[in-house]
């Protein structure tokens, strides 16, 4: 079964890709949140202008929808350069790469997405590229076969993944800086909303933002999405400005509560909580009670319920927390509690 979330952290459109690259900031001063990143960034950024260098290459690495690429844009801009875009699923050929890597100008930031989803040709053949600056190219083949070797400009190379595990060692070790993007906190997520709304020409309340703000599961593209579709509701029930009680009506109706959960958080937990007496219970037959792949659970649903302790995994399987319970409004029953610690 596909799932089709508002809650999503991945991007669920082009339509909403438009939207979020006009509310993009463009510089590090104007970005909300993750300061230490920034405090970092900022440096790595200023010792390249001054040493007229290019940035050292970027590894990003954290949830979607945290701001991977918005930093890769900044890089560019804030080192007066281009960018260009493209993911690892999107490489699929290693001459695909070798046309970008030589149309490369000095400076440029060549950003891939996804860099963890590489096949180990296209892989292997970055290694050069980003070590030595230019790449080793096979023409012909069998007894003919000759490696040419073709200089490259000096670029940055700004890779984006959700986890820095899920890299090869060679490939993560030839990033010189990392930097992990966390969750963001209600507070700069309030900030984010505001800014947005005073793009987007749209009135909204201090209650209202942080209404949208504590529902946003610590996500600025969720933030963005939920206020997009209040300001939708707002137009057609009201006068436009997004109050409390309305920004509370529009996301009600779309089945996301105070926590940020949608429908399918909510059976995942009660299913927990009635079928397997709040747990221990083994993903696969979690996955199976609920009819979605065991992926969709551990990449889509669990995170978050892991995050705010709506959930525990152990080594028997997974467990109810007691903030779920209360959340749901339900009672810790004798054999829930015995089975619960
Ligand atoms: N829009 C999305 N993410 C943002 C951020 N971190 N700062 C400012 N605006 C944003």
């Amino acid at each position: 079964m596909s799932v089709e979330r508002l809650v999503t952290r991945k991007s669920i459109s082009k339509e909403e890709d438009k939207y979020n690259i006009s509310l993009r900031p463009s510089t590090l001063k104007e970005y909300i949140g993750q300061k230490e990143l920034k405090e970092k960034l900022s440096i790595s950024i200023e010792a390249a202008r001054r040493r007229n260098e290019p940035v050292e290459h970027t590894l990003l690495y954290g949830p979607p929808g945290l701001g991977k690429t918005t930093l890769a844009h900044i890089i560019a801009s804030e080192m007066n350069s281009k960018i260009i875009v493209t993911s690892g699923p999107a490489l699929i050929r290693t001459g695909d790469l070798m046309g970008i890597l030589t149309n490369l100008n000095r400076g440029d930031v060549l950003f891939i997405d996804e860099i963890h989803r590489l096949s180990t040709v296209v892989e292997e053949f970055l290694y050069p590229a980003m070590e030595d600056f230019k790449v080793d190219f096979v023409v012909d083949k069998g007894a003919f076969a000759k490696t040419i070797n073709i200089p490259l400009q000096k670029f940055t190379l700004v890779g984006a993944t959700t986890r820095a595990g899920f890299l090869s060692a060679p490939l993560r070790n030839r990033f010189g800086i990392h930097h992990h993007i966390g969750f963001y906190a209600v507070d700069e997520l309030v900030k984010i909303i505001k800014r947005s709304a005073s793009i987007l020409d749209t009135k909204i309340d201090d209650d209202a933002t942080y209404e949208i703000a504590k529902r946003s599961r610590g996500t600025p593209r969720i933030a963005n999405r939920l206020l997009r579709r209040v300001r939708d509701y707002v137009q057609v029930k009201s006068d436009g400005k997004i109050t409390k009680k309305l920004a509370i009506l529009a996301l009600e109706m779309e089945g996301i509560d105070e926590k940020g959960l949608d429908e399918l958080d909510r059976k995942y937990l009660r299913i927990l909580i009635e079928h397997y007496n709040g747990g221990p219970a083994g993903i696969e037959s979690l996955a199976a009670s609920l009819n979605e792949e065991s992926d969709t659970l551990q990449d889509i649903i669990e995170p978050f319920l892991l995050k705010i302790g709506f959930l525990k995994r152990t080594r028997q399987g997974r467990k109810i927390g007691d903030k779920a319970l209360a959340h749901l409004g339900i009672k810790k029953s004798n054999s829930l509690q015995s089975s619960l610690f």
